[in-house]
């Protein structure tokens, strides 16, 4: 395809903006060419949790490529494989101590060469996470660093002398608690952490630093990836005057995206080279960004002036909502189908870092319908959309004390307030999910015995039956390169949106976020939106629409193609 599409969606965008909305010009695919990521669907594999292929209780990269053939028929586009490298664990591998090897816990570089020849069979493409802030306090070059003050690599960390009376250098919090320094009694000097004192921060500044970084970034390209997720890219510099905080948060209260230490305008260089090194590549290759921003200017910043740092910011200001609240919904989805200099947005509800979306929004009594509606909203947005494992299959977050009362394996330290989002995939209503032949390193969802591949994908009804359905229909050109239309729903509880190409094609989606049904008026561009061909997908089964006011059932979702 594909100029075909691209033509059509600008030529969307022109006979919208003079419709809808003058800002949907420049909203909807400036994109002078056709990139697989502008409407991918990149599926997120915690590595420890997905398939244990050695009786270990532990996931591995053999997993990963064991499961390829379910991934390629549900239908996504590529994996973004959480850290796999050498690490103490103390961040359960974004603690890094080797950026170009494999953990033995998770296999050898044999076993990632196989995974990326499996995948690329499968035309699924391969996502590296790039832990670039920090390294782990037990990576040779923080060792070195903290040996002497003079030692060569000294300056890769950030180091610094400490205040008056035993005082940090300044008093800055930390995201994971406590100073953002630590005192290394050896030298008499503070390191910089944003996260834990395991993971000192990297220092960018240092051309010694940057080159051994860009270094390892190639590596994984030469070794068949196509591309990175970036975390924690807010963090790379800090303020060089290191001021003081004139408003310190409590040790341990909040902390994070300070003007001192986040959002520097250092940081676009270095994301702008590191892009360029991609680019230096064949095959498309694409930067995913841990990019968490305050406001809707500062994400649209993180795709540089020129489009030419991290292609795929995630939109936290989208992934952080927690509450069905169709006016929440459509302010932070217009905002980034409009707001974002037609850039393509990155839509997410869970991760390793965030509590499933089954369990976030679910009520007690309609989670399932509730899951399918979360999906369709991520799902048949223009943009690229994250699923992380298992959300195709409505699995939950275990609470701490269902945790703690399931016995596993003998020593398996339950390492992280994070655990109850990372519990092992099911595959099956077997013991263990068919996770693993040993004991599982976390507990498997009891909900398993239901909530598993095996027998969802035998109910037509089933959230991984809709999951499967709506990856299909994202294949389809009004859904996979129309324009975002916004719409109005005329009723507070629901949330609706068009997608088109300029020849016309569009479809309608109508999101009920409430327990009661919902009557709406839908109105937006004039005169449209009134005549619907047919409902391409719905839940609960729903007739299409005879005009543009019609009642949409509880937690309901609607998706008509226009006439
Ligand atoms: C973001 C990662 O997603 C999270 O899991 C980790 O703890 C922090 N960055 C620190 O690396
Ligand atoms: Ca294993």
């Amino acid at each position: 395809m594909n100029a075909r599409f691209v033509r059509v969606a600008v030529a969307a965008i022109a006979m919208l903006s003079t419709n809808a909305s003058s800002s949907f010009a420049q909203a909807s695919g400036e994109h002078s060419s056709d990139h697989w990521y502008d409407h991918a669907v990149i599926y997120e594999i915690y590595p420890r949790s997905f398939q244990d292929t050695n009786g270990d209780g532990i996931g591995d990269l053999k997993g990963i490529t064991q499961r390829l053939d379910y991934l390629q028929e549900l239908g996504v586009d590529a994996i973004w494989i959480t850290p796999f490298f050498p690490s103490p664990n103390a961040d359960f591998g974004y603690d890094v101590s080797d950026y170009t090897g494999v953990a033995a816990e998770y296999g050898t570089m044999a076993d990632w060469d196989e995974l990326v020849r499996g995948s690329r069979k499968r035309s699924i493409r391969v996502l590296v996470d790039f832990v670039v802030n920090h390294s782990s306090d037990q990576h040779p070059w923080f060792k070195e660093s903290r040996s002497s003050r003079d030692n060569p690599k000294r300056d890769w960390y950030v180091w610094r002398d400490g205040g008056p009376n035993g005082q940090p250098p300044t008093h800055w919090t930390s995201i994971f608690g406590g100073y953002t320094w630590t005192l290394d009694p050896r030298t008499n000097q503070w390191y910089y952490h944003v996260f834990l004192p395991q993971q000192p921060d990297l220092n960018w500044a240092n051309p010694g630093l940057r080159k051994a970084m860009f270094d390892a970034a190639r590596f994984w390209l030469d070794h068949g990836a196509s591309g990175f997720r970036l975390d924690a890219t807010p963090y790379l510099f800090e303020d060089p005057a290191f001021p003081d905080d004139p408003h310190p948060p409590a040790p341990g209260g909040p902390a994070a995206l300070m003007p001192y230490n986040s959002g520097r305008p250092e940081n676009h260089g270095v994301l702008r080279e590191l892009r360029s090194i991609l680019d230096s590549y064949p095959e498309d290759r694409v930067l995913l960004g841990e990019s968490s921003t305050p406001t809707i200017e500062d994400l649209a910043a993180v795709y540089g002036k020129n489009h030419d740092e991290i292609q795929l910011p995630m939109d936290f200001l989208f992934g952080n909502l927690n509450k069905l609240n169709a006016a929440e919904f459509k302010k932070q989805v217009d905002d980034a189908q409009l707001r974002l200099g037609g850039q393509t947005p990155v839509f997410f509800f869970s991760s390793h870092d965030h509590p499933r979306q089954w369990s976030v929004f679910g009520d007690g009594k309609n989670n399932d319908q509730i899951a399918k509606l979360t999906a369709a909203l991520t799902l048949t947005l223009r943009g690229t959309a994250l699923m992380y494992y298992g959300e195709e299959l409505g699995m939950g977050t275990m609470s701490k004390a269902e945790l703690a009362a399931i016995p596993i394996g003998p020593k398996r330290p339950r390492a992280d307030d994070r655990d109850g989002e990372r519990t092992p995939m099911q595959w099956t209503s077997g013991p263990t999910a068919a996770f693993t032949t040993g004991a599982p390193w976390l507990p498997v969802e009891p909900a398993a015995r239901t909530y598993n591949v095996a027998s969802e994908k035998q109910d037509p009804d089933s959230i991984y039956s809709w999951y499967a359905a709506l990856l299909k229909l994202r294949q389809t050109p009004t859904f996979r390169s129309g324009g975002y239309v916004p719409l109005d729903s005329g009723n507070a509880h629901a949330f609706a949106f068009g997608r088109r190409l300029g020849d016309g094609r569009g479809a309608l989606i109508v999101l009920n976020m409430s327990a009661k049904p919902q009557r709406v008026t839908i109105t937006g561009a004039p005169g449209q939106w009134a005549s619907f061909g047919k409902v391409l997908l719905s839940s609960p089964n729903a007739a299409a629409p005879t005009a543009n006011t019609f009642t949409i059932a509880p937690y309901g979702v609607v998706i008509a193609s226009e006439l």
